[in-house]
């Protein structure tokens, strides 16, 4: 017997009426979208105890869970461990009785649509007997918009669908609007969403724009994005409860797997969000400390980053958790190290100081490896930049087809430290940093200076700068305001622009000063004039007139 599994408002009930509830659990009902058996003892019990009875019912017909709510509602616990594909709904159908003649309601047209549930069944209760059946289920796409249908019948006896067909065809149907993916590779599949307050209205594309970027950055696909105007922030959904609930129904269309929100959620608003749906929620800061997860390139930047996604986490942890619990080991979960975010609070403590310590004797550590690598004497040349200027790219049509060598004093660096040969200079290192982004979080502001502190240690630093961004000069802005407060400005800098063959070259010799460098790192255009212009910089003796 299963008495233990019965879920929700259970406290009060006869040992008996917990008996009939879990005998339940022994039936089945898969072709029926209810058999009159079930409908007659959920309609009983329900008249007995005054409460709602509820029950979750899987494609193979299995009853999942059986709930027990009050007169007016029943609680459908946290699903997000079932079943969740792109395109698919849940593979649950819920079904319940009302007391009374209510049919469906709004609460039960919310749960179908934000749980992606098969099915919404409502039981009327009439004097103990099972009544009114109503069935509300999600339409496909169709012009007219419309979301879901309710079906009707006098009494369970009188339904006349075959449930099992109805939802493999309807399912089916969904299914063939989800974009078939020409984009295998992709971890997720996001629909973007910005929720401006008026002092931002103006920037909504070019926000958005760059949470497309780093979205990329990060290996998701962005299927659709959102630009919502409010005047303030909803406290609990951040966005209106409408408007959220339209956009989870588009995700289900699109086939999507997580929604990406610009503006940082609250620990209450990403919980709150997280209980409506199954889709992975996550937030602009999490997104970006994810990227600085993967491309933390020293030992400490990589702790630095970790220690910046717990001091994240930990608030977000309330309740069941599931918001963070979900994320664990993903997009917007992903540790530096071997540590996942789903841990407790008390662990997450630990931790936290277990990294400030690890972290305060590495920078000592830190210290002593840059003294080394200085009597070393090898020229280090650092690339700097905003994200997406094509750091990376350089880097690689730089080093080009040079074999690497990896140096021992950089062992425990990012492997896209290269050496290569200079002609003049001789052997060379250049490393590769995080990209550089506007606006950042406090917490995220330390871990990214940590991955950067590298960047001490560099003779040159090559700011590269895409030329053919619309924002170029709030890109260049960013960077040296964060060299500056880096202490890192007096460093010889060269700026370096990038993607010259997307934009008219004339034009781009009338935006660059004397002494900038002109390139373009994907065409191979440039780099030799760039090659020698770092030997010139490094090696004041070959110093010619530009
Ligand atoms: P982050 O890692 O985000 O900091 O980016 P990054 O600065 O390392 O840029 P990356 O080299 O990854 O290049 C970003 C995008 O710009 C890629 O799609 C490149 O193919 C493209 N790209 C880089 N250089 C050029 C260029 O000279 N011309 C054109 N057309 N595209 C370029």
């Amino acid at each position: 017997m299963r008495i233990k599994d019965i879920v929700g408002n259970t406290k009060g009930l006869q040992k008996y009426q917990l008996k009939q509830l879990a005998k339940l659990y022994e039936k089945r009902v898969k072709r029926e979208v209810i058999s009159s058996e079930v409908a007659r003892t959920i309609a009983s019990i329900s008249y007995d105890t005054g409460r709602q009875v509820g029950l979750l019912v899987d494609r193979r017909g299995v009853i999942t869970h059986v709930i027990v709510g009050d007169s007016t509602r029943i609680v459908i616990p946290d699903l997000s461990y079932f079943r969740y594909y792109p395109g698919r709904l849940k593979g649950l159908r819920c079904i319940h009785t009302h007391l009374g003649k209510k049919g469906i309601d709004e609460e039960d047209i919310t749960d179908l649509l934000m749980l992606r549930l098969d099915a919404m069944v409502v039981v009327n209760v009439d004097e103990g007997l099972p009544g009114r059946v109503e069935m509300a289920y999600l339409l496909p796409p169709n012009p007219q918009g419309k979301k879901y249908d309710i079906l009707s019948w006098q009494h369970p006896s009188r339904v006349d669908l075959n449930f099992e067909e109805f939802i493999f065809d309807l399912e089916d149907q969904i299914y063939s609007t989800v974009r078939q993916p020409e984009d295998s590779g992709y971890e997720e599949r996001a629909i973007l969403i910005s929720v401006l307050t008026p002092k931002d209205w103006v920037y909504g594309d070019y926000y958005m724009m760059e949470l497309v970027r780093l979205c990329e950055s990060a290996n998701i696909k962005v299927l659709d994005t959102v630009i919502q105007k409010v005047k303030t922030y909803n406290p609990q959904f951040l966005i209106g409860k409408g408007k959220l609930q339209e956009i989870i129904i588009r995700a289900l269309y699109l086939g999507a797997t997580m929604l990406v929100f610009n503006e940082e959620l609250l620990p209450t608003q990403l919980n709150n969000i997280a209980e409506m749906t199954d889709l992975k929620v996550i937030d602009r800061t999490q997104l970006i400390l994810d990227i600085f997860a993967k491309r933390a390139i020293s030992m400490e930047g990589k702790l630095q980053v970790e220690l910046a996604q717990l001091k994240y986490t930990y608030p977000r942890i309330i309740g069941k958790g599931t918001a963070m619990s979900r994320l664990a080991g993903g997009i917007g979960g992903r540790g530096p190290g071997e540590t996942k975010l789903e841990m407790d609070r008390r662990v997450i403590k630990k931790r936290i100081a277990i990294l400030e310590d690890r972290i305060e004797s590495l920078k000592k550590e830190r210290a002593e490896r840059r003294k080394l690598r200085e009597r070393s004497g090898i020229p280090v040349i650092s690339l700097v930049g905003y994200t997406n200027a094509g750091k990376t790219t350089l880097l690689k049509a730089i080093t080009g087809s040079q074999a690497y060598v990896a140096d021992k004093l950089f062992a425990t660096l990012d492997p896209l430290a290269r050496t290569f040969y200079l002609e003049g200079v001789g052997k060379c290192i250049i490393t590769d940093t995080v990209g550089f982004i506007r606006n950042m979080p406090e917490d995220i502001k330390v871990a990214f200076r940590a991955t950067l502190e590298e960047l001490y240690s560099a003779d040159l630093l090559l700011h590269v700068i895409d030329l053919s961004s619309p924002f170029m000069d709030d890109e260049i802005e960013v960077v040296d305001g964060i060299l500056e407060e880096m202490g890192l400005k007096d460093k010889p800098i060269v700026r370096v622009y990038n993607k010259v063959d997307l934009i008219d070259e004339d034009l781009a010799r009338h935006i660059v000063s004397k002494g900038d460098v002109v390139i373009s790192a994907k065409k191979g255009i440039g780099i030799d004039s760039l090659l020698e212009r770092i030997a010139r910089e490094l090696n004041p003796v070959l110093d010619t007139p530009l």
